[in-house]
């Protein structure tokens, strides 16, 4: 982090954070917690992940792993009741909607399975659960959508992924119209590259390729995109809804003409 940071102060609140078991979400989920707050970290197949996640993170008790398939509306009711469970008449304070797969795939070899598979782990993941917490947040409670910077400029081999991100922007507009009347804001955090310590031997021409173009000149980390997300969730963001935070280094201000021009000023 830079000079002149802020700390958050989400004491006394209750945070969902799906995709939790995964890099992204389990950042999120960890500064929540480090800010006070009370998490449920939902996971898929990732139960062990989350509850590890759990156990690194202060009063470990009073946060809780919630698994469901996101993209199965019973799956998501089950997950939805348990988390009144654990929240109690306090109800939810925060929903961060973080879950999404990425697989790639070129446009002529996508067939429906893959294609609908990526766009539900993301766009209707998200509506399964704000549909179902929505009605357990009280007014001044705040909904954080992730997306990406594929919402602006997508990649090869993400023709779903990309539509589904930039979709995702468009419904996090729609719920702020939508959930304002229950004084719920809702916004969205596009990221770009997120750093893992496996990035550069796992996708070397991409790590290679983003960091070459990239004002920043490296990836993001996950602290970083976890602050965007405290931000936006947090009191300090009370008058912004309907909004996209984009935490990409820069990455979209690059000409495409002459990115390495950008690479050589930085
Ligand atoms: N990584 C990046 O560079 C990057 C950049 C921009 C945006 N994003 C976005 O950030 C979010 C997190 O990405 P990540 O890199 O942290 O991914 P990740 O490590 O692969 O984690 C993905 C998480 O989503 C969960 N998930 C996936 N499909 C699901 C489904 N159908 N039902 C329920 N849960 C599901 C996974 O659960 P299990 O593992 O338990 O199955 C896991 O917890 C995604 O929305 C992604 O699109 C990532």
């Amino acid at each position: 982090m830079g000079k002149n940071t802020v700390s958050f102060d989400f004491r006394d609140s209750r945070v969902v954070v799906t995709g939790a078991s995964g890099g992204l979400g389990s950042a999120i989920a960890a500064a929540f917690a480090g800010a006070g707050a009370s998490v449920a970290l939902h996971y898929r197949s990732g139960r062990d992940r989350a509850e590890a996640v759990i156990a690194g993170l202060p009063s470990p008790g009073r946060h809780v792993a919630v698994g469901a398939e996101a993209t199965s509306e019973s799956e998501v009711a089950l997950a939805v009741g348990r988390v009144r469970e654990w929240a109690g008449g306090d109800g939810v304070d925060v929903l961060v909607n973080n879950a999404g797969t990425y697989p790639a795939s070129p446009i002529l070899e996508l067939d429906a399975a893959a294609f609908s598979g990526v766009v539900d782990s993301s766009l209707l993941a998200a509506h399964l659960f704000t549909r179902g917490l929505a009605p357990l947040m009280a007014p001044g409670s705040s909904i954080v959508n992730v997306a990406s910077v594929e919402a602006h400029r997508p990649a090869r081999g993400h023709a779903h992924y990309a539509a589904a991100k930039a979709a995702m922007v468009q419904y996090t507009r729609s719920c702020a119209l939508e959930l304002a009347r229950l004084g719920i804001r809702v916004n969205c955090l596009s990221p770009g590259l997120l750093w893992r310590d496996d990035l550069p031997a796992a996708w070397p021409t991409g790590y290679a390729a983003w960091t070459a173009s990239c004002p920043a000149g490296r990836a993001g980390r996950p602290e970083e995109f976890a602050a965007a997300c405290l931000f936006l969730a947090s009191g300090s963001a009370s008058f912004v809804n309907g909004a996209e935070l984009i935490a990409d280094g820069g990455a979209l201000c690059v000409s495409p003409q002459d990115p390495a021009t950008w690479s050589a000023v930085r």
